[in-house]
């Protein structure tokens, strides 16, 4: 699993991320850090929209500004939501992209001092759509 030094910077990220999230339509302000294949940590927030369904997730803003810097492998992913919410079904999918089943997602409540839950994505998302060449 992660070492503690590096789960700890990956809850200060989410929470730094959370604390500039747009969410003025739902108050539901939400957090995401994504560890990624070369140790570099990426952080994303929640935008909202007056069109609400062109709402971003906060861990897909995080999967996003990781494969702009040249990722393409997530290690683990932390989430920082009120009540430790785990991620809606269309960020697991976009999160399985580029995570293996066994990859930790870690849940974590804002200013939380309790340990982060643990799944795995193949917990949260088992029989992810894989596209395959016809
Ligand atoms: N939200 C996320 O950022 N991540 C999720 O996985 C679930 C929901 C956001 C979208 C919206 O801004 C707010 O939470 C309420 O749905």
């Amino acid at each position: 699993m992660l070492d503690n030094k590096t789960l700890q910077a990956m809850r200060r990220a989410a929470s730094t991320a959370r604390r500039q999230a747009y969410a003025p339509y739902s108050g539901f302000k939400v957090g995401a850090a994504v560890l990624a294949g070369s140790g570099r940590i990426y952080a994303g927030a929640n935008v909202e929209n007056a069109s609400y369904g062109l709402t971003i997730c906060a861990e897909r803003a995080a999967v996003c500004a990781a494969v702009a810097a040249g990722e393409r492998r997530l290690r683990a992913v932390l989430v920082a939501a009120p009540d430790a919410a785990p991620p809606c079904g269309a960020c697991r999918q976009v999160l399985a992209e580029f995570a293996a089943p066994d990859c930790p997602v870690y849940l974590t409540a804002p200013a939380g001092r309790t340990a982060p839950r643990q799944l795995r994505l193949g917990e949260l998302l088992p029989l992810a759509f894989k596209f395959h060449k016809p």
